[in-house]
């Protein structure tokens, strides 16, 4: 990453004995905010990013504690402070807040949090940062994703498991957001995990949650993902490393909607629509038994497959490029066409992730240099070229190839699709149900499932199996 432009702010949180750091956290979870407890009496740690802006937070309690002196180390680096306190302490001299301070009330929503924070995040930053705090931009001009994006659109507001596949860095977590953002649920919580980052031991721990006093540390009970996500959506990125032990215990909430808080006694019902993403090919981990084939058709009853950049052709590419840079840039009237035919004709391998440190680079040589120097911008090309050298892919843009993994289905197929879904999911996923309702045979609706990409279904009864099963998706 190049250092420079950063999207993330620090939230450093000074508190007595209050819960603020935790509401803090809650209300800014899926933001780009690191929440960070600071110790009573101490200046927050060195070696943060300089460029990345800072906020504190400090409780009324502490304001007034010795220990921490008023904070005056804060105003002297012109840190925006966030002053949280109840409402009476607010009225009492000896807790009126100091003059660098902004007031949040102790029961302050989360709402209020982040319109709060990041105002003062962006004035703490220069002007030209303040824009990155804006909505990200999700940018589709080519054919291929703006496809994708209405038929994400139309399975946003079914309760219905998702699969979102794709190489790295193609926009898999902003697909899952979409989904969320556009359902009837939308206010509920979007929680994301990253499979491959739970620490193994901690499995039950983190999905389960934990009753008070279920183990040495658990002072008090704590919720886990499934409960956390219950009333919204559970995003799980990288679902292909989930261990084969954790896949059964994740089928069974799935199959069953109630856990067992680890130490506790009686059961929670949790109701969370379910995202999983993955860059692996789930099917290959399948066949090769690493992954159960029962989890995988409950996961995969609608399957969205996000394209390359490469396969989405060079128009995406100079659009996003523009998206990106707008916001880092007070002005890019003035943005050479040979930038543009640049990014254009470049091969990212890590994909929209890649193409935006490019940006970053870029808005930096621009701000440092008043102009659009060619010779310090061709740099961040030529390092992608070593970069792809080293991986083994061509830097420059390949033909996209004559089909993606997915044919992508017309309009009226996508239309039928909706049909048969709405179907399935009416009839529990049950194909004879499923083709009586529908007026056709068995075969008739394996055929149309095949063909509409709609995978085999939840469950694993051998109605639900078709016609040379393992062959469905190849
Ligand atoms: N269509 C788009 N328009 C603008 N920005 C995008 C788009 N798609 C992705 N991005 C940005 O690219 C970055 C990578 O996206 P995201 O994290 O969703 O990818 P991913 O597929 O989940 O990656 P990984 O496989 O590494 O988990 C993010 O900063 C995201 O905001
Ligand atoms: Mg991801």
């Amino acid at each position: 990453m190049t250092a420079g432009i950063s999207e993330e702010i620090d939230l450093y949180v000074w508190e007595g004995a209050s819960d603020i750091a935790v509401r803090a956290e809650r209300s800014l979870a899926g933001y780009d905010v690191n929440v960070m407890r600071a110790e009573l009496g101490m200046a927050p740690p060195g070696g943060r990013d300089p460029n990345r802006p800072m906020v504190a937070m400090v409780s009324v309690t502490v304001m007034s504690d010795a220990r921490f002196g008023g904070g005056e180390w804060l105003a002297a680096q012109g840190t925006p402070v966030i002053w949280v306190a109840a409402e009476e302490r607010g009225r009492d001299p000896r807790f009126y807040p100091p003059a660098y301070s902004h007031t949040l009330p102790l029961s302050f929503t989360g709402a209020e949090l982040r319109a709060l924070l990041f105002r003062l995040a962006g004035a703490a930053q220069q002007a030209a940062h303040t824009s990155a705090h804006a909505p990200k931009p999700l940018v589709a001009v080519s054919a291929p994703m703006r496809e994708l994006l209405s038929e994400a659109e139309m399975f946003a507001d079914c309760r219905t498991s998702v699969l979102i596949h794709g190489e790295t860095g193609v926009g898999k977590e902003r697909i899952a957001r979409l989904l969320h953002d556009r359902a009837t649920w939308s206010a509920g919580p979007f929680v994301a995990v990253n499979c491959g980052a739970v620490p193994e031991g901690l499995f039950e721990a983190h999905f389960f949650g934990h009753a008070k006093g279920a183990f040495t540390g658990a002072v008090g009970a704590h919720k886990g993902y499934f409960e956390q996500a219950s009333g919204g959506t559970l995003f799980l990125d990288e679902i292909g490393d989930l261990p084969l032990y954790q896949q059964v215990k994740l089928l069974r909430v799935l199959e069953q909607n109630v856990i067992t808080r680890l130490g506790a006694t009686t059961e929670v019902a949790v109701d969370f629509r379910l995202v999983a993403a993955t860059n692996r090919d789930l099917r290959k981990r399948v066949a090769s038994g690493d992954f159960r084939a029962d989890l995988y058709y409950r996961l995969a009853v609608i399957e969205l497959y996000v394209p390359t950049l490469e396969e989405r052709g060079p128009e995406d590419k100079a659009a996003i490029f523009k998206a990106l840079l707008e916001r880092e840039l007070p002005d890019v009237s003035d943005l050479p066409q040979w930038l543009v035919e640049r990014v254009a004709a470049t091969r990212f391998a890590g994909n929209v992730r890649e193409l935006s440190n490019v940006v970053e680079w870029v808005a930096i040589v621009r701000r440092q240099c008043g102009n659009w120097n060619r010779e310090r911008i061709e740099r961040v090309f030529e390092r992608l070229a070593d970069c792809s050298r080293i991986l083994g892919v061509p830097a420059s843009a390949a033909p996209a190839p004559a089909a993606a993994q997915h044919p992508v289905l017309s309009e009226a197929e996508q239309a039928e699709r909706a049909r048969v879904m709405v179907a399935l999911e009416a009839n529990g996923w049950r194909r004879q149900d499923t083709a009586a309702y529908l007026g056709i045979s068995r075969k008739v609706l394996w055929e149309k499932m095949r063909k509409l990409q709609i995978a085999g279904g939840q469950g694993e009864s051998a109605d639900m199996l078709g016609p040379g099963d393992g062959g469905a998706y190849s």
